[in-house]
């Protein structure tokens, strides 16, 4: 399989990679770079465990082909805590006790944070809304909705 080279930023590093043709980033994120936050559930698109945001769009990384990346900046929950210090989000299912798995909670909280970079007060229903792609088989929701509201108050109180 032919190689083909690549380069984007992850999480605000720059990346120069080659990979084989075909390969998902997914696979690329994981096996080449090493980002091991990104998760693979389903690998056909259907759970929303894999998803990381590229150029500020939710994305599913395992219907995403490494080499359609270039120049696109990614982000993926490896990059949320900077200096030691949790993201907004991070902290709000710490302490909601909305993470039980580590398969699920990655793409739960990419999908969040897309929301809230776009729309930083959203609504009950638009939390559900943009979760809807994202699949856990044991908490409920709840726990999960309530943390990325209070994440999003806990933003807008720090923006006040
Ligand atoms: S692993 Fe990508 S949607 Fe399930
Ligand atoms: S807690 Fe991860 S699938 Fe339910």
């Amino acid at each position: 399989m032919a190689k083909v080279p690549v380069q984007f930023t992850l999480n605000g590093e720059e990346m120069a990679e080659f990979v084989e043709s075909g390969t998902t980033l997914l696979k690329a994120l994981r096996e080449k770079i090493g980002d091991m936050s990104v998760k693979g559930g389903c690998h056909q698109g259907t759970c929303g465990s894999c998803s990381v945001i590229i150029d500020g769009d939710l994305r599913l990384s395992c219907l995403t082909l490494a080499e359609t990346c270039d120049d696109a900046a990614i982000e993926t929950t490896a990059g949320l805590a900077r200096g030691g210090v949790l993201h907004p989000l991070q902290r709000a299912f710490h302490e909601g006790f909305a993470a039980q798995c580590g398969f699920c909670t990655p793409g739960m909280l990419m999908a969040a944070k897309a929301l809230l970079d776009r729309n930083p007060s959203p609504s009950r229903e638009d939390v559900i809304d943009a979760i809807g792609g994202n699949v856990c088989r044991c908490t409920g929701y709840e726990p999960i909705i309530q943390a990325i509201l209070s994440a999003a108050r806990a933003n807008s109180v720090n923006a006040a």
